[in-house]
């Protein structure tokens, strides 16, 4: 009788090596730029950036922000270990409110700031998303459960909030962010949030109840008022 053996398939072995490149591929990620990461930030392994789930505009980002890498050592001294020996995960912490105009890096300190959490071995469990695109999946309609989707964005261990304030206001889009907001509030869930709009103005788009607990649950960081989308293209 024949036995069939199959080459054993370990991270170091050439199959697996050679499908992460054509993952890598696909996602538009070089493959330099990811071994150099690993290397650089032991312990990390490949695998991690890619469960990460960045999106390819922000996978290299690094939070160089002042007050976000403080962000990122409260919340990583935060961390609690859910059993005895298990990696420390992302509990409760600290949130952060990063105002600036279009172009002046808020997402790229978002992202960064997740990564930095990723690769200082903590178990982050994360999502992103922009107000907008929020709005749009949690709207009413048949067949989506949008309270079961809202309930996982607010309980979500750590969430980019992003572009906060650029989508257009009504009555509804200001509950579905009271009710957010409040929800991650109450558990002291560390949020990333950005906007467009200047700090003073924010009050008036999001009402008093969102505010009041974005003042008392948040740090606030201006950024400079440059674009660097459009010194990019100029230079
Ligand atoms: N510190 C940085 N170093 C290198 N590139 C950056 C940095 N901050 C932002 N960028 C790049 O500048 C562009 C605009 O940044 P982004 O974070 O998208 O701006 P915002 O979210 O404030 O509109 C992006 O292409 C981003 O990758
Ligand atoms: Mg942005």
């Amino acid at each position: 009788m024949r036995t069939r053996t199959r080459e054993p398939q370990t991270l170091g072995s050439e199959g697996t090596l050679d499908r992460m490149a054509r993952i890598l591929a696909a996602r538009n990620i070089d493959p330099a730029t990811v071994a150099a990461l690993a290397e650089e930030h032991e312990p990390f392994s490949l695998l991690d950036l890619l469960s990460a789930g960045m999106p390819p505009r922000y996978q290299g980002a690094v939070a160089d922000h002042p007050t976000v890498l403080a962000w990122a050592r409260d919340v990583a001294e935060a961390a609690v270990a859910p059993s005895v020996g298990a990696r420390r995960q992302v509990t409760t912490g600290p949130s952060l409110l990063m105002a600036g105009v279009v172009g002046a890096g808020k997402t790229y300190q978002a992202y960064g700031a997740v990564r930095h959490l990723v690769q200082s071995g903590l178990g982050v469990r994360w999502r992103a998303t922009t107000a907008a695109d929020l709005y749009a999946e949690l709207r009413p309609r048949p067949g989506t459960d949008s309270e079961r989707e809202l309930a996982a964005v607010a309980r979500c261990p750590l969430l980019i909030l992003d572009d906060l304030g650029a989508a257009k206001a009504s009555d509804w889009t200001e509950e579905i962010t009271y009710r957010l907001i409040n929800r991650r509030y109450t558990h002291m869930l560390p949020t990333l949030i950005t906007t467009n709009l200047r700090i003073s103005d924010l009050r008036a788009y999001l009402g008093d109840r969102v505010a009041s607990r974005l003042v008392e649950m948040t740090t606030r960081v201006e950024f400079e008022p440059v674009d660097r989308r459009r010194h990019r293209t100029a230079a």
